[in-house]
């Protein structure tokens, strides 16, 4: 049995999380695969259930976990509290040592046309966000006062050292070309991170190492982004550079991420937020909880193939033309996760008929 914890969390979590979950439970019927699902209060549901929104039963759960499925937390209902259910994602992410968030994007061929950019600059664009995720400014010391606050980006050598071998390693599979995003010209702790990916580099001799401040990177993901492959960043500059980069695709309702430790189980979560704007109304796009479930299967499971086919599952249905309203349609969110199941369905329809006429082949000629 392989233990899947679900944190649908907040908003419209529960309704993304949900249709990923679905689209697992099928695959996993179909193909044998043993998973087993236990959902946990996570975020805003766990402060009004708990007082907490990182309670020790959740933590403990996704300690055990093969790997975690999380939908999203926070709310308007939260944002007074003392302890906001981000502050429980942080401690989550911290806990379990999950420092490096892939988070990919890109523009499907064909579909050029779903994005706000013009089709020529985004057609091919394909990125690789690679986010440190438990350190930064996130985690360094803050101070808050009425009349003065302030937030220590702090980084050290070890930390940049594992997220540069991460996207090192992640080039050397795509196109070997990993940009480095910094703010070297202003920031201490971008000093630091140029200097040591720069060391880190020098292992990796195949792979073309380039450098860009973040105020230019974050112009040329809108107005150049093939010349990106795979880009390595800080926590704060790789949140805001991953939300932009959604764009190329079309909606930030499309993209996952995964989140790994150098040992224990990986997190996986579309990068959106919980749309307080959408919750409840069955509209969201669940694409981007049903990409971090392939991520799952891929990433966190090991099961490469079964990622593979629902990837091939999730694009089929929006290239026949199911899409929720972020991407200009009117499916609902619990039809597109159903027409991404029916896609999945065909695929084993086909396999099988495939399969068939292989057995029916060997049959008369062997
Ligand atoms: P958001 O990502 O929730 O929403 C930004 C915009 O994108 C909104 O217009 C929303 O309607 C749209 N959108 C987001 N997901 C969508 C989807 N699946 N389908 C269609 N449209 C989608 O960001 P926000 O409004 O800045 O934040 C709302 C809350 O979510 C806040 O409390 C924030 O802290 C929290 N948040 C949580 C996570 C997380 O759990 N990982 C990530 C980001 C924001
Ligand atoms: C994300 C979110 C989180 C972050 C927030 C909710 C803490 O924006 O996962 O991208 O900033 O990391
Ligand atoms: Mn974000």
């Amino acid at each position: 049995m392989t233990r899947i914890i679900v944190l649908p969390g907040d908003g419209i979590g529960p309704e993304v999380a949900g249709e990923a979950v679905r689209c697992l439970t099928a695959l996993s019927a179909q193909c044998d695969l043993g998973l087993t699902f236990e959902s946990h209060d996570f975020g805003g549901i766990a402060i009004d259930r708990h007082g907490t929104p990182l309670p020790a039963a959740t933590l403990e759960a996704c300690r055990g976990a093969d790997a975690i499925l999380l939908g999203a937390v926070g709310g308007p209902a939260w944002d007074a509290c003392a302890e906001r259910p981000e502050k429980g994602l942080l401690q989550l992410r911290a806990e379990l040592g999950l420092f490096a968030n892939l988070r990919p994007g890109k523009t499907m061929s064909g579909l050029e046309h779903l994005s706000p950019l013009k089709n020529k600059i985004v057609a091919g664009s394909d990125i690789m966000v690679v986010r440190e995720l438990t350190g930064g400014i996130y985690f360094g010391e803050k101070i808050e006062g009425g009349e003065t606050a302030s937030d220590l980006c702090i980084y050290s050598r070890a930390e940049v050292e594992r997220i540069a071998h991460v996207a090192f390693g992640l080039a050397r599979r795509r196109q070997r070309r990993l940009t480095s995003v910094d703010k070297a010209n202003v920031l201490a702790s971008s000093r630091l991170w140029r200097a040591v990916v720069v060391e880190i580099g020098a292992q990796y001799p195949d792979v073309a190492l380039d450098h860009m401040y973040v105020d230019a990177a974050a112009m040329a993901l809108v107005t150049n982004p093939r010349r990106f492959d795979v880009i390595v960043t800080e926590n704060m500059f790789g949140d805001i550079l991953s939300d932009e980069m959604s764009v190329l695709g079309g909606s930030i309702g499309l993209l996952g991420s995964a989140s790994q430790s150098s040992d224990g189980p990986a997190l996986f979560e579309p990068i959106h937020g919980s749309a307080p704007d959408l919750a409840g109304l069955d509209i969201a796009s669940p694409a981007g909880a049903i990409a971090s479930a392939a991520m799952l299967l891929d990433l966190g499971l090991g099961l490469t193939d079964m990622g593979a086919l629902l990837n091939a599952a999730l694009e089929a249905a929006i290239a026949a033309g199911c899409r929720t309203a972020d991407l200009g349609g009117s499916a609902r969110c619990s039809e597109f996760g159903a027409r991404v199941r029916e896609e999945l369905d065909a695929q084993f329809a086909a396999r099988d008929a495939h399969l068939a006429l292989i057995a029916m082949n060997r049959g008369c000629c062997g």
